[in-house]
């Protein structure tokens, strides 16, 4: 979820260091949902909301399913995957980030460890020919807000034209890897160009879903921290009514038939996850 455009610029030579924060991060958001989101916002790494990780896998994913995840950053979606007993593939193109992200699964989870390869998403068919998938789950680069590396296969370094034909088309494949009457969520936040306006990410991120075959299902707001917005906006607001944005769109999506796709689900689930070693076990079993 990243913050704003000089911030994350910087801030990409420290993410991979701030593992161990990310651990503290987590447990604590899992435990008491208040304060990590501040400290991750202070130290101006995109970590992505367990809270928001674990909704969206208890509402939206049959349990023991599986989650694709074309854009994988760091290693929230899969620990929190594997936490509540699901199976999860990530691929993400940064070597670096998915070392991290394995070294912290091996110290957290039990035996149900998440899957992540390296790799250029648009490939995910060939990276993962055998996956069918149960729930497609990601966050995607919004646009070059958050520029994550120069390699030239990275959705944040592209013109954004570019940039849009490449989401497509990871967005087409990862869905044909989409069972049949199975939902699929994208968390995306609008971002601004070099002018001030608007790209449209999010209704280009509406439009590749339906394109590739899925209706629109769910739009959820997750309110993140005002932060130090107030302060940020007011110039730029005196300048040119530009407003400021404290929201991410959570974006959900169906293949087929939502009833049947919740019949897979079962009831809602809810109560405290399990420790690790509890409910990992069983997705073996
Ligand atoms: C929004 S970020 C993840 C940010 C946040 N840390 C998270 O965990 O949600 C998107 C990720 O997409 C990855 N990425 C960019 N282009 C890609 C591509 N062509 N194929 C796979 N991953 C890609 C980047 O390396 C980055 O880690």
């Amino acid at each position: 979820m990243p913050l704003d455009r000089a911030k994350n610029k910087k801030a990409n030579a420290t993410s991979y260091s701030s593992q161990d924060s990310l651990n503290a991060i987590m447990k604590q958001k899992i435990k008491s949902n208040t304060s990590s989101s501040d400290k991750a916002m202070q130290s101006g790494t995109s970590i992505f909301d367990p809270v928001l990780c674990e909704l969206a896998y208890r509402w939206f994913c049959p349990p023991g399913g599986l989650v694709l995840d074309p854009f994988a950053g760091g290693s929230v979606r899969g620990i929190v995957a594997a936490k509540l007993g699901r199976k999860y593939v990530g691929i993400d193109l940064s070597a670096r980030q998915i070392e991290a992200n394995m070294e912290q699964a091996a110290r957290i989870c039990g035996n149900n460890k998440p899957l992540w390869h390296i790799g250029d998403s648009r490939e995910i068919d060939a990276l993962c020919p055998d996956v069918q998938a149960d729930f497609i789950f990601s966050c995607p680069p919004y646009a070059d807000l958050e520029v994550y590396s120069d390699n030239p296969q990275d959705l944040s370094t592209m013109p954004y034209p570019v940039f849009l034909k490449a989401y497509q088309e990871i967005i087409k494949k990862s869905c044909a890897l989409l069972k049949e009457n199975r939902f699929a969520c994208f968390v995306v936040g609008e971002v601004r160009d070099n002018k001030g306006n608007y790209y449209g990410l999010v209704p280009d991120t509406i439009r590749a879903f339906m394109d590739a075959g899925l209706r629109f299902y769910n739009e959820a707001i997750l309110v993140t921290a005002v932060g130090s917005l107030p302060i940020r906006v007011g110039r730029q607001f005196e300048a040119g009514r530009k407003l400021g944005k404290t929201h991410q769109n959570v974006l959900v999506f169906v293949k087929g038939d939502p009833k049947k796709a919740t019949q897979d689900i079962g009831p809602v689930e809810f109560g405290e996850m399990l420790t690790p070693l509890d409910r990992s076990d069983e997705v073996n079993a």
